[in-house]
């Protein structure tokens, strides 16, 4: 495994709309790999392809209860119940902003083995999945943002 280096923004990736993995094999696997290691060595909760410079619809997530990659993510449900949620990204280090957010989704993915599944997440699951399925979308938190703040912490 290997740590890749994040795009920060202004990066021309994080601004395209990303292409379907059409076949999940070995180098897929490895790539998921690289970007969990990655998210890990940064603290991250969720990590997207488009961050290590792969314009590809696939994003991996720990919110604490576990490891996921997602993979050609399709967000099927969306609550009509809202929230404000503080939020931030790797490739914006120091800042973070006050997005909302749907309370729960159900999203529907392809796992690193291949096979179909469908979740449904609430809380900062639910959170993770809405951010990282917009990055492959090539969107920012910071358009979706109501507020935003400069922090001096971020790393
Ligand atoms: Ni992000």
């Amino acid at each position: 495994m290997a740590k890749l280096n994040i795009e920060l923004i202004g990066s021309p990736v994080l601004k395209q709309v990303a292409t379907p993995i059409d076949k999940v094999d070995k180098s897929v696997r490895a790539l998921i790999d690289d970007m969990k290691e990655t998210m890990y060595a940064d603290n991250g909760v969720g990590l997207a392809a488009p961050q290590i410079g792969k314009s590809l619809r696939l994003f991996v997530i720990d919110d604490g209860n576990g490891f996921e990659a997602y993979i050609n993510p399709v967000i099927t449900e969306k609550s009509a119940e809202m929230t404000d949620l503080s939020e931030g990204c790797l490739s914006i280090p120091g800042v973070v902003g006050i997005v909302e957010r749907h309370c729960a989704v159900t999203v529907e993915y392809t796992n690193r083995w291949g096979k179909r599944k469908v979740k449904k997440a609430d809380g900062l699951l639910a959170q993770a999945i809405q951010h990282e399925n917009d990055h492959i979308d090539g969107i920012l938190f910071i358009e979706r943002a109501k507020t935003l703040y400069e922090t001096k912490d971020e790393d």
